[in-house]
């Protein structure tokens, strides 16, 4: 099947608070979404790289250092929109008419490991969607003026990361309903499962995280120093 990656870099950080695109920060010098498209150009599976961006930031990715491989699958550079499913939607229309399978990333989450886009990206191969996820760790609590309202049980409750992959037939239908019934999802399966669609998980790992806030990144950085290690043990 041939693949294409849309990195979604068109955020404005808000929660993080730096005053500049998020997706532009630097984790061990590199900015996150140049991280994010190197793990998923590492992927065989992917083809095709389109990144999404704030319009600000078009053309300043042509100056990153990028590995040869990256640098060949990289396709497209195109502006996002004000919310992450108009960024989505920015990126869909810049993909090659005969992509089958579309996998979609955040560039926040830059410590994705290839092996795990390869199992998501077979996964939605097989059943037409798929996406990581992680069992949550911690009670949830629903809370409303500072005081808790529930407890929902923790049993069955995933944390949903990227990629998330789609039949590219599939992915457009579902926009298009999205779009149709005025629905804004918080991530691209809720559009497949309003269809009705299975959406399989493929359990990812905790260090795939999002980095939301400061401390995540500081996280991060501590991640990459441990990976580093991995690599020259
Ligand atoms: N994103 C995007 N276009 C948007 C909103 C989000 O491309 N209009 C991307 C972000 O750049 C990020 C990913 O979607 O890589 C996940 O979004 P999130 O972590 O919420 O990032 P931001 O929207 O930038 O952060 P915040 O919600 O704190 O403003
Ligand atoms: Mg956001």
């Amino acid at each position: 099947m041939r693949v294409a990656a849309l990195v979604l870099a068109a955020g404005r950080g808000e929660r993080f608070g730096a005053g500049r695109a998020k997706a532009f920060l630097p984790l061990a010098g590199r900015p996150l979404v140049v991280h994010a498209v190197e793990a998923l150009a590492a992927c065989e599976a992917i083809e095709w790289i389109v990144a999404v961006l704030p319009a600000a930031e078009i053309g300043r990715l042509a100056a990153a250092q990028w590995s040869a491989v990256a640098a060949r699958k990289i396709i497209a550079s195109v502006a996002g929109g004000a919310e992450r499913q108009d960024s989505m939607r920015a990126g869909l229309t810049a993909l090659p008419a005969d992509v089958e399978l579309v996998a979609i990333h955040d560039a926040a989450r830059p410590l994705v490991r290839p092996g795990d886009v390869a199992r998501v990206i077979a996964a939605a191969a097989r059943s037409g969607a798929a996406l990581l996820a992680v069992p949550v760790r911690d009670t949830l609590k629903r809370v409303r003026d500072g005081r808790v309202v529930e407890t929902p049980p923790r049993e069955g409750l995933w944390a949903a990361q990227t990629p998330q992959v789609f039949r590219a037939a599939l992915l457009r239908e579902a926009l298009a309903k999205a779009e149709a019934d005025g629905f804004q999802g918080t991530d691209d399966a809720q559009l497949i499962e309003r269809l009705g669609c299975a959406v399989e998980i493929v359990e990812g790992d905790p260090s795939n995280l999002k980095i939301t806030w400061p401390a995540d990144l500081a996280w991060a950085e501590a991640c990459v120093r441990e990976r580093h290690g991995e690599d020259t043990r």
